[in-house]
């Protein structure tokens, strides 16, 4: 199939994009990061331009991932417009574009879009009820690409891997910190469902091939606070525990609101995949073993160098 990725600079996109390429013609479509990525990209920024109808025509894709995205919950309160244009004006031109062309969307979306107020496991039935810019604009995103493409995968997510700029993910920020002997807090009252990002790529490309459609929660099977999400990287990787301390998200000065309890069910997709989900230690095992086979090194080297003043 012929494969093209919004946001293929960043941690889902470029992920993605390797875990695709032995079996798929892959295309990413970047702003100007990646360098010699080894597989097709196009240059592209959503806020500059708005020719994505014929840029679908030249690349004629048979699916397409939306991972572009304003991701970062702080940056969206500071620039509220940039958020909504890109993560909910944006999907929804890119949605209607593709229905129209016949194209399979899977658009991704966050765990975030709930309050976190629910004792127990969130499913896909439960009302949303976002607490920042970012959620509410990925909500707003969610039901725009329901609206005219309701073919389109919407994906709840939250992983974890190595990023272009190897500062992206949580599990990099434990990494990177304690093999560095720096303190950091870890959030005991914030419950989330990691998975790592290459069987986020995997689960999503099962649920392309099975022709899935509707909104799915597509997370780690097993809740955890990220406090121990801490803990558990560092045992895997020989860091020390006792250099993270447990914390409550509430005295972290971040500007954004976070909800206390993402535990989102995975039941909807592990039913209609017809097998479970991945196990959070095995999405931790190949988050080391690309760590000692150089994984990260090689994801780096497709950044574009940053000029130095
Ligand atoms: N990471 C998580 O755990 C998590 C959790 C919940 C939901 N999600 C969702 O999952 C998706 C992927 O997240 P991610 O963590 O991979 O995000 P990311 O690393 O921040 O990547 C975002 C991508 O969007 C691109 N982008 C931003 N502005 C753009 C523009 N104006 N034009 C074109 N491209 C633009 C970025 O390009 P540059 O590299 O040039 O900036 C980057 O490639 C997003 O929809 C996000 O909301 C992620």
């Amino acid at each position: 199939m012929k494969l093209l990725i919004t946001g293929a600079s960043g941690l889902l996109g470029i992920n993605l994009a390797l875990e695709a390429m032995d079996e798929h013609e892959v295309i990413g479509m970047d702003r100007g990061r990646l360098k010699s990525a080894p597989f097709r990209v196009i240059r592209f920024d959503f806020l500059q331009s708005n020719e994505i109808a014929s840029l679908l025509d030249d690349a004629k894709p048979d699916w397409l991932v939306n991972c572009a995205a304003m991701a970062n919950l702080d940056e969206c309160e500071k620039h509220p417009d940039q958020a909504r244009r890109l993560n909910a004006d944006f999907p929804a031109e890119l949605a209607k574009a593709c229905a129209e062309r016949n194209i399979k969307l899977v658009h991704l979306s966050t765990d975030a879009v709930f309050d976190g107020t629910k004792e127990g496991a969130y499913s896909e039935e439960d009302v949303p009820n976002p607490q920042s810019i970012y959620a509410q604009t990925k909500f707003e995103g969610e039901r725009a690409v329901q609206a005219v493409n309701p073919q389109a995968i919407i994906a709840r997510v939250n992983f974890y891997g190595w990023s272009l700029g190897g500062q992206r993910s949580l599990g990099e920020f434990f990494v990177n910190n304690l093999s560095e002997g720096r303190k950091v807090f870890g959030f005991t009252d914030v419950v989330f469902c990691p998975m790592w990002v290459n069987h986020l790529a995997q689960t999503l490309l099962a649920m392309l091939e099975k022709d899935l459609h509707g909104l799915y929660h597509v997370v780690g099977a097993q809740p955890m606070n990220k406090y121990q999400f801490g803990v558990e990287v560092a045992r895997k990787f020989g860091l020390k525990e006792s250099l993270i301390e447990p914390q409550s998200v509430e005295r972290s000065g971040l500007t954004a609101k976070r909800s206390h309890n993402l535990w989102l069910s995975v039941h909807k997709l592990s039913t209609d995949l017809e097998r479970p989900l991945p196990e959070f230690s095995t999405g931790l095992d190949g988050f080391y073993a690309q760590f000692q086979q150089g994984y990260p090194q090689k994801i780096r080297s497709y950044q574009q160098p940053v000029d130095k003043p």
